[in-house]
């Protein structure tokens, strides 16, 4: 039995939480339900009451809710906090940190992983402060259920309908679920590397970090300790990770090094450099002077093949970036580099691998058949079906 915060705010799908409640309690959740007062105008407290088994909290200052269970007990009790419906002024006050009522103070004091269903008006939804908010939220680790497209209560038609119950359901339990990954650390490599060739010109590849930060992302979520050792990306550190920014191949070897110790598992999803420059020029190379330019590359370390080779029990997980024979070539690099998995991808498409949100990986493990589609979908949920690999194998 999971314990489940469930916070309600004002608007008219507040009487789907209702159907949430029994939902959770089906499904052998314990539900403690914080409702705000404007929440209360359209459902009763009885009816949450009745329904979750236990009295609902809704002021911040009552010596009476108080008494029974503090704000900070409650927010400490929460395994994960669900707010369904979320209006918009409670993702403002959220993503702003402004503890000026009960259920903003326990989600900002809990530790626990908070899920949104936002639900309102589909131009308050639009609006840039509300889209602002939520990527703010996004960033921060905040999962965004919905919302869904249609009719909605005020007439219009357009976004901001409270998604389907089940969906709310499925991302409680998702969090719920992956605490398994709480004896793990995790050190994920993520990004390019960049190879000085002078002062202002460099050599690099076309990583955006996405697939790396997914990884770290998720596997912070299942409770591990995550190490994220990154090249130079334009991604906020998620929510929980422990992250180290590098440059070249060999800064991230180094960083790498460094956390292997700690580590139990390794996923190396950056796209490392293969070569630099022999000699980085002091000063900027001058066009005038030469009419074509040779620059001699020396091989870079192969970081993922030294990590194996390391001592220590611990899995590593290698990303095989693949223009042709996909399968064939990340087979074979999976021989050459030792590691326990290969994910292979293909970066030669332009709706996965590289830059775009979304990939589609195959997962190969030792024997020769062993090859599991990932089929194409948000970075984050490709990374949960890696992570949920990775765990049977730590399982088996
Ligand atoms: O960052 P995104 O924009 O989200 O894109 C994701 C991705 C395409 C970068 C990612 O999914 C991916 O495929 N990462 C691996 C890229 C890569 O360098 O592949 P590779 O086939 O060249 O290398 C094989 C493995 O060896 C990789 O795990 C790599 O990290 C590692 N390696 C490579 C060279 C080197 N000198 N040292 C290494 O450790």
């Amino acid at each position: 039995m999971s314990r489940v915060l469930l916070g309600v705010t004002g608007g008219i799908a507040a009487y789907k939480a209702c159907e949430l409640v029994r939902g959770l309690r089906m499904r052998g959740h314990e539900v403690r339900v914080v409702a705000t007062p404007n929440a209360l105008r359209f459902v009763s407290s009885l009816t949450l009451q009745t329904l979750s088994g236990q009295a609902v909290r809704s002021e911040l200052f009552s010596l009476n809710e108080e008494s029974e269970i503090s704000h900070i007990e409650l927010a400490d009790w929460a395994e994960v906090s669900v707010v369904a419906p979320a209006s918009a002024g409670f993702l403002a006050r959220i993503a702003h940190g402004m503890a000026d009522d009960l259920l903003a103070t326990i989600c900002l004091a809990a530790r626990a992983p908070l899920i949104v269903a936002p639900a309102m008006n589909v131009n308050m939804y639009r609006h840039p402060a509300t889209q602002a908010n939520l990527d703010l939220l996004g960033k921060r680790g905040v999962v965004i259920v919905g919302p869904d497209t249609g009719e909605l209560a005020c007439g219009w038609e357009g976004e901001g309908r409270l998604v389907e119950i089940e969906k709310v359901l499925g991302a409680i339990e998702q969090q719920l679920a992956p605490g398994t990954y709480r004896d793990e650390v995790v050190l994920v490599t993520a990004g390019p590397t960049v190879e000085a060739v002078d002062p202002v010109r460099v050599l690099t590849n076309r990583s955006s970090g996405k697939m790396g930060f997914a990884l770290a992302e998720a596997a912070a979520r299942r409770g591990a300790e995550v190490i994220l050792v990154a090249g130079p990306v334009a991604l906020a550190t998620p929510y929980g990770v422990e992250r180290i920014d590098v440059e070249s191949a060999e800064q991230m070897r180094e960083a790498a090094l460094q956390a292997l110790d700690r580590a139990t598992i390794v996923i190396m999803a950056a796209a490392v450099a293969d070569y630099r420059v022999a000699t980085r020029a002091s000063q900027k190379i001058k066009r005038h002077q030469r009419e074509a330019l040779t620059l001699e590359l020396v091989r870079n370390p192969d970081i993922l093949a030294e990590l194996v080779e390391r001592e220590g029990r611990r899995l590593v997980v290698g990303f095989a970036a693949e223009t042709e024979r996909m399968l064939e070539n990340a087979r074979d690099k999976l021989a050459r580099k030792g590691c326990d998995l290969m994910i292979a991808n293909d970066v030669s498409r332009s709706d996965a691998g590289f830059d775009v949100d979304r990939n589609e990986v195959w997962i190969l493990g030792p024997g020769h058949e062993d090859v599991e589609p990932v089929p194409a979908a948000s970075k984050r949920e490709v990374a949960e079906r890696i992570l949920d690999r990775i765990r049977r194998v730590r399982d088996a």
